[in-house]
C-alpha cells in the first residue's frame, strides 16, 4: 500500500526536527562551549580545616582592583565567610566545596550556578561590573536550616 503523500511529509519533518536539534546539541556543546562544569578537584571533607587553601577561608586579592579569589566553605547552614567585599570592576573566582552534605550555590542577578558535592571542589568565575549587593543563596536542600544559608556580596564602587 503506498504512504500517503501528507503522511510522507510528515514523517520527513520529524526526522528533519532531529536532525536540527541533534546539531543543536552539538554546536552549543562543542562549538558554543556550554558544557556542565567539571569538579576543579577533590578534597577530603573531614579534612577541610588542614587542607589549604580551606584552612583559611576568605577573599584574596590576586591582581589589586580587578582580579579576586574566594575561598569558601559551605556546611549547614552557613556560608564561610558570609560577607565579601569586591571592588567594582572586578573578576571573582570562587573556589568553594562543602563540609557535610550536598548545597547549592547560586548568585543572584549573574549567571552562577553549581551543586556543591562534599569531596569535590567548585570553581566558578563571575565578573562584577557594577556597585551593588548579591546573595548567594543555597538551593538544594540541606535540612531544616536550608532556607537560612546565605552570604552576602557587596560590589564596592
Ligand atoms: Cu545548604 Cu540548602
Amino acid at each position: 500500500m503506498p504512504i500517503e503523500r501528507s503522511e510522507r511529509l510528515f514523517i520527513n519533518l520529524s526526522i528533519l526536527m532531529l536532525v536540527i536539534f541533534f546539531i543543536a546539541v552539538l554546536v552549543s556543546a562543542f562549538i558554543g562551549g556550554l558544557q556542565v562544569p567539571a569538579p576543579a578537584g577533590t578534597i577530603d571533607p573531614a579534612a577541610i580545616n588542614q587542607t589549604a587553601p580551606f584552612d583559611n577561608p576568605g577573599v584574596r586579592e590576586l591582581v589589586p582592583g580587578k582580579r579576586y579569589e574566594v575561598v569558601m566553605i559551605a556546611q549547614t547552614w552557613a556560608f564561610i565567610p558570609g560577607e565579601i567585599r569586591v571592588p567594582a570592576g572586578s573578576e571573582v573566582t570562587f573556589r568553594i566545596t562543602s563540609r557535610d552534605v550536598i548545597h547549592g550555590f547560586e548568585i543572584t542577578g549573574k549567571n552562577a550556578n553549581v551543586m556543591l558535592i562534599p569531596g569535590q571542589i567548585s570553581l566558578v568565575k563571575v565578573k562584577f561590573d557594577k556597585p551593588g549587593e548579591h546573595y548567594i543563596i543555597c538551593h538544594e536542600y540541606c535540612g531544616i536550616g536550608h532556607q537560612t544559608m546565605y552570604a552576602k556580596i557587596i560590589v564596592e564602587p
